[in-house]
């Protein structure tokens, strides 16, 4: 990955702009020319901040005047008006139940309730079937004696759709649905607030999810599995539980938020690896050290490139003020590389210590699904690589996709024969 400077002329940050296709495909130039010469940027282009240092990224993670509620005043300010599209007012509804998108008190409500489903110990009990989904999709991926694999297509977005829907209680029958619906919904949450045309389709998507989702959970209501919407609707604090609409809601957000991210994460490790061909040996050397390689991949190239947030009162921050209502990105990706705090930060090395980056976010919003992505990651990555011998990326046809928020490849294809 280049480390050259953003430009050799004097860098002007009015121009940054994280979607041009160059910081697309490699963002982190522009991220440290960001970070270095205007850490509190303003971009005209997309009418937001940007915080790139670490400390400010960590400490605005914390602070609850970096507010978390940015769907209900979109939608109180859009929306809720005459001739307003009701379906997009319906899907920002559903959006808005999301404890990602909500302040205490009512995150810590939802968060608490949750958590009494979502555990550490539901996660590693479904490590063999992950162990199997990921072989069978291989197995049927290279089987097909085409020479190419794609890593994002054929194993890394099937496998994780799948690990979530079956953890949800989704019968096998409907999982190519729930895989579709999940796709069309990522263009309203990744698309930005202004992007209309992705938002109808997303609209739709989103009725015809939480359509489906509404049914299965009224079955779960009246005949209890051993799954995570069980566990949802079960789960219960003193006299407080979770609505039917929530139970619905939460199952729309965890198959989003368990899907779109670890794909890119499996993605970006694959390549990671397949490009540092030393790091890779060292892990045929001594498998113990999967998860800390991981780690590095979060901290390296990890999916969270942005987390967005809108003030909830004006701050004042290294000589600029961000006033109550602007919106800003928080950039977990530039926070991972900043010098003041990794040495060496362009650098991919899986022995340095691990532990402070910011890949899952930090704080009350802490990442809810950390410890099924990382089992996710440490099952799926070594075994492409088995399949997969050293510097096979068909460079040519990788292709990021441009989103603002995240960092993923929407095609990794490999080979699966090195050149003759
Ligand atoms: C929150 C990243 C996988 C569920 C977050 C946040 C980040 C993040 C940065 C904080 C957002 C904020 O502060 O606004 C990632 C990455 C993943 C991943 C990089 C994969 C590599 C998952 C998975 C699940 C999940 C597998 C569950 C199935 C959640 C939930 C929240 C969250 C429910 C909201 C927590 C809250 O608001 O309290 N994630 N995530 N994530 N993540 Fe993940």
């Amino acid at each position: 990955m280049s480390t050259a400077p953003f430009h050799a002329a004097p860098f002007d940050a009015d121009r940054a702009d994280l979607l041009s296709p160059e910081a697309v495909a490699d963002p982190y130039p522009l991220l440290a020319a960001l970070r270095e010469h205007d850490p509190v940027h303003w971009s005209p282009r997309y009418r937001s901040w940007f915080l790139t240092r670490y400390d400010d990224v960590d400490a605005a993670l914390r602070d609850v005047r970096f507010s978390s509620d940015r769907i209900a005043p979109y939608r109180r300010a859009k929306l809720d008006r005459p001739g307003a599209d009701a379906g997009l007012r319906y899907a920002f509804g559903v959006l808005e139940e999301w404890m990602v998108f909500k302040d205490p008190p009512d995150h810590t409500r939802l968060r608490k309730l949750l958590s009494r489903g979502f555990t550490p110990r539901a996660v590693a009990g479904i490590r063999p079937r992950v162990e199997q989904l990921a072989d069978e999709l291989l197995d049927a991926a290279t089987s097909s004696g085409a020479g190419t694999l794609d890593v994002v297509r054929d194993v890394a977005y099937p496998l994780t759709a799948s690990v979530i829907a079956e953890m949800l209680g989704v019968p096998r029958r409907d999982q190519d649905d729930f895989k579709v619906w999940s796709d069309r919904i990522t263009g309203l949450v990744f698309g930005g607030l202004a992007d209309d045309g992705r938002h109808a389709d997303g609209a739709s998507g989103m009725a015809e999810l939480t359509g489906y989702l509404a049914d299965l959970v009224a079955a779960h209501e009246r005949e209890p599995a051993d799954d995570l919407l069980s566990a949802l609707i079960s789960a219960r604090d003193e006299h407080d539980s979770l609505s039917h609409d929530e139970v619905v809601a939460t199952g729309v957000l965890l198959l989003f938020a368990g899907h779109e991210t670890t794909t890119n994460l499996i993605g970006s490790a694959v390549l990671a690896l397949l490009r540092h061909p030393g790091q890779r040996a060292l892990l045929d050397a001594d498998p113990q050290r999967w998860s800390a390689a991981v780690e590095e991949v979060l901290r390296y190239d990890g999916p969270a490139k942005t987390v967005a947030r809108v003030m909830a009162a004006d701050v004042e921050l290294r000589g600029r003020t961000l006033r109550r209502g602007d919106r800003v990105f928080l950039s977990p990706s530039a926070a991972n590389r900043d010098p003041a705090v990794f040495e060496d930060p362009d650098t991919f090395d899986i022995g340095r210590r691990a532990g402070r980056q910011l890949g899952f976010g930090v704080g009350l919003h802490y990442c809810l699904g950390a410890p099924l992505a990382r089992m996710e990651a440490a099952v799926a990555v070594p075994r492409v690589l088995a399949r997969v011998p050293a510097q096979t990326v068909d460079e040519d046809r990788l292709r990021w996709a441009p989103v603002l928020l995240s960092r993923g490849m929407e095609r990794l294809p490999v080979r699966l024969h090195p050149d003759p």
